[in-house]
């Protein structure tokens, strides 16, 4: 196919030279009656071509989602405008029904739990291997896949995540293969592997691997505007009817053109140049890894030390600064305007793609340099920084405890109740105890460690976590 075409780019190009009288939605009118301050700053085009689906855009839309298709590999792609939290909601919606029991990595974004109250569907959460020395998760093992389809062969879907967060990938070919074995099919939340696929020296992406629904976020990692997802279909394993049905229930009836559109050039730029651009990310990362790893008390890893690792996430440990990530995120956004994607207790992680330059790395190294010489000496805080806790007993699904009745009740009487909300450390958003779950002493503990030390609790009603809702 012409991958260096882009039909929503020439339909949106189409679309500038005409002057209707425009007595559709959305009711600023191609800008006609927006608001002039905004109009200023934001530019005329962006309003002129924030349109509905006008009849004559249905086709540039159905043929850039299958020029997504075959770029990424898939054999069906739908654009979505509500981001991966929809496509993930889909593919669960899609997959499993009330009482269906479906197998689910622990380090799911709150998406996903989200989609288990909607489809009222059984988890069974799968522990995933973890690397103490670099405070990592490291996914769902291969091992661990199968000793829990043996234990569960009635699990009607299994969903992973890949990349997580922090870039690690896993041995997902395996994992399809595990799961196929059991004709059960893998659905894969890559919110964070949009880029994935189209150079050498990243892992395998998750459709290379053979998974049958792939969600990726474009807007994180690839060149698409925030929101904006795709959500990819391949193999016979699920119909396009059943994931078509999922949608009509979840996606917007007014799709945003502006994202849709965005979706296509990022499409066209990594099929016609990704290569190119993700070479160039890769020694950004490369040459800041190597220059961190000279400073004093600083640590970084990369696939050498951590397989399947995308490369272009850089985590740097900050526990021998005697500080923690949210503190050294703190003084780097204060004092120096460099931006992390994500503190944790013990790390800083770094997001790098093909829209950072060299002056952008200058800026981080010297600021962690900076940061070095104003820390004390190194102290091993690794003991306490740890942020592994055990999976809490679910006692509830998550669609039983939302719609339960409930009381809120103060924190430090909450254990051993069962929880009416997720809680999750913000970023990544993966649930510390899911609704549904049982509240644990552990589980308390580290919710409350990572608010002393500055980091956000995603999913309470109550932010200080003072209180919190259990079923009654
Ligand atoms: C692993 C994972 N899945 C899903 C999502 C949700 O993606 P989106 O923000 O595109 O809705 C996120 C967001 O951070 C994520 O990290």
């Amino acid at each position: 196919m012409n991958q260096d075409f882009s039909p929503l780019l020439e339909a949106a190009r189409r679309y500038l030279d005409i002057d209707d009288a425009p007595f559709y939605m959305p009711g600023h009118k191609r800008g006609q009656g927006i608001d002039r301050e905004f109009m200023s700053i934001m530019g005329e085009n962006i309003f002129r071509l924030d349109l509905p689906e006008l009849p004559d855009l249905e086709e540039p839309i159905a043929e850039a989602e299958v020029l997504a298709a075959d770029a990424y590999g898939s054999d069906r792609a739908w654009f979505l405008t509500n981001g991966s939290t929809c496509g993930v909601q889909a593919m669960l919606l899609a997959t499993c029904q009330q009482e269906d029991k479906i197998l689910i990595g622990r380090n799911c974004h709150k998406a996903t739990i989200a989609g288990l109250v909607i489809n009222g569907a059984t988890p069974v959460y799968l522990p995933t291997d973890y690397l103490p020395e670099f405070d990592l998760d490291l996914g769902v093992s291969p091992k661990t896949l199968e000793l829990f389809l043996n234990l569960h062969p009635d699990a009607k879907a299994v969903m992973l995540v890949s990349p997580n967060y922090f870039g690690v990938c896993g041995e997902l070919a395996k994992m399809v293969a595990i799961a196929h074995s059991f004709n059960v099919p893998l659905l894969v939340d890559a919110a964070h592997g949009a880029h994935q696929g189209f150079h050498p020296d990243l892992p395998i992406s998750a459709l290379q691997a053979g998974a049958d629904l792939v969600v990726q976020s474009t807007h994180k990692v690839a060149g698409s505007l925030t929101q904006s997802s795709i959500l990819h279909l391949q193999g016979d394993r699920i119909a396009v009817e059943q994931v078509d049905r999922a949608l009509q229930i979840l996606r917007s009836s007014s799709p945003n053109l502006l994202l849709m559109i965005s979706l296509d050039v990022a499409r066209r730029q990594m099929a016609v140049n990704g290569k190119q651009l993700l070479t160039y990310t890769l020694g950004l990362a490369k040459a800041a890894r190597s220059q961190l790893n000279q400073i004093p008390k600083l640590r970084t890893f990369s696939q050498v030390e951590v397989p399947n690792l995308d490369d272009t996430r850089l985590t740097v440990m900050t526990d021998c600064l005697d500080i923690t990530g949210f503190e050294a995120d703190e003084y780097l956004h204060s004092q120096l305007d460099v931006m992390a994607e994500m503190p944790t207790r013990s790390q800083l992680v770094f997001s790098l793609s093909f829209g950072n330059t060299q002056a952008d790395i200058d800026r981080l190294v010297s600021g962690l340099q900076q940061l070095s010489q104003e820390t004390n000496d190194c102290w091993s805080a690794t003991a306490d920084q740890q942020s592994l806790v055990s999976i809490p007993k679910s006692r509830l699904t998550p669609r039983e405890a939302y719609f339960a009745k409930c009381d809120r009740i103060s924190i430090d009487n909450a254990i051993g109740r069962i929880s009416a909300e997720s809680l999750c450390p913000y970023p990544p958003g993966i649930p510390l105890v899911c609704i549904g779950e049982e509240i644990t002493f552990e589980v308390v503990e580290m919710l409350q460690a990572i608010l002393r030390s500055g980091g956000v609790i995603n999913g309470a009603s109550d932010d200080s976590l003072k209180t919190i809702l259990v079923v009654q």
